[in-house]
């Protein structure tokens, strides 16, 4: 059993603090939003977001940044990539040496174009980073419908470790040391998921999307290793899948 804080109270950070909760973890969520905390605390599920996902009694809601980090074996950063280094960097004065901080959001800094685990790595040195990402949308997530993701972390014992805490019967996880393809491909992806939601709005079928889906992987691919990531990487879960998941969703 792990304590783990969630930090971010939206759709995945929910949908991941119930499956944590299930796989019999202390979970404690926080959000910078006091409306959300209150819902969350007294409704037991997020309204807005991801209704009919209850959050067992066990798992506790926060507004204060501290009390969601302390004593933490593992901190799932859930917050949009635009509020990644301000979250961050308030969550720096809180950070123990090597504190496990897992991001799950996607997403590269408009600014900087860095990923989301590089700015957190700039904000706070002292922490082991590492992320998750692969097709998983958290509304089937919250429902327990398998799903599989990746954990890309630097070093194959920590990998190996948040490997263990976010599997279970219904979320089957990989690990791979290409922490920067795994970025990479499911920030790319929404490039080509948006052309395929023009697609679908002009009223196109079935071939469109699969042109688009295939040659579109082809250029995340070609970009995402020119930039340093392992071709291996776009062809897995994290880029082929998480590109299939997003054109062909419902949800998104
Ligand atoms: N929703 C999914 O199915 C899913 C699945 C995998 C990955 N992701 C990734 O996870 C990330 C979060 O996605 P989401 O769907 O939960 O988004 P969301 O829009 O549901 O998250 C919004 C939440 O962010 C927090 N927030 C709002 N403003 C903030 C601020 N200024 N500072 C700090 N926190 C703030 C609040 O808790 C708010 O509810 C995204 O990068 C997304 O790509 C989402």
């Amino acid at each position: 059993m792990a304590k783990i804080g969630i930090i971010g109270a939206g759709t995945w950070g929910t949908a991941l603090a119930v499956l944590l909760n299930n796989n019999g973890h202390e979970v404690m969520i926080w959000s910078i939003i006091p409306e959300e905390v209150e819902m969350l605390r007294t409704k037991r599920q997020h309204e807005k977001k991801l209704p009919g996902v209850i959050l067992a009694p066990n798992i506790d809601v926060t507004g204060d940044l501290e009390d969601a980090m302390t004593d933490k074996d593992i901190l799932v950063l859930a917050v949009p990539s635009p509020f990644t280094r301000s979250t961050a960097h308030s969550m720096r004065a809180f950070c123990k040496e090597g504190q496990k901080i897992v991001d799950v959001a996607k997403g590269v800094e408009e600014k900087t174009l860095m990923t989301l685990s590089q700015i957190i790595e700039e904000e706070i040195p002292q922490a082991d980073v590492a992320v998750l990402s692969g097709p998983s949308h958290a509304e089937e997530v919250g429902k327990c419908i398998p799903t599989t993701c990746v954990v890309g972390a630097h070093s194959r014992e920590t990998a190996e470790y948040l490997q263990n805490i976010f599997m279970s019967k219904v979320f089957r996880v990989y690990t791979t040391p290409d922490m920067l393809g795994m970025e990479l491909g499911g920030a790319l992806k929404n490039v080509i998921a948006l052309a395929a939601g023009m697609a679908d709005g002009l009223g196109y079928g079935d071939n469109t999307k699969a042109a688009l889906i295939t040659r579109g992987i082809a250029e995340i691919a070609r970009l995402g290793i020119k930039m340093g990531g392992i071709p291996e990487t776009f062809y897995g879960l994290t880029g082929i899948g998480d590109l299939i998941v997003t054109c062909a969703s419902v949800h998104t």
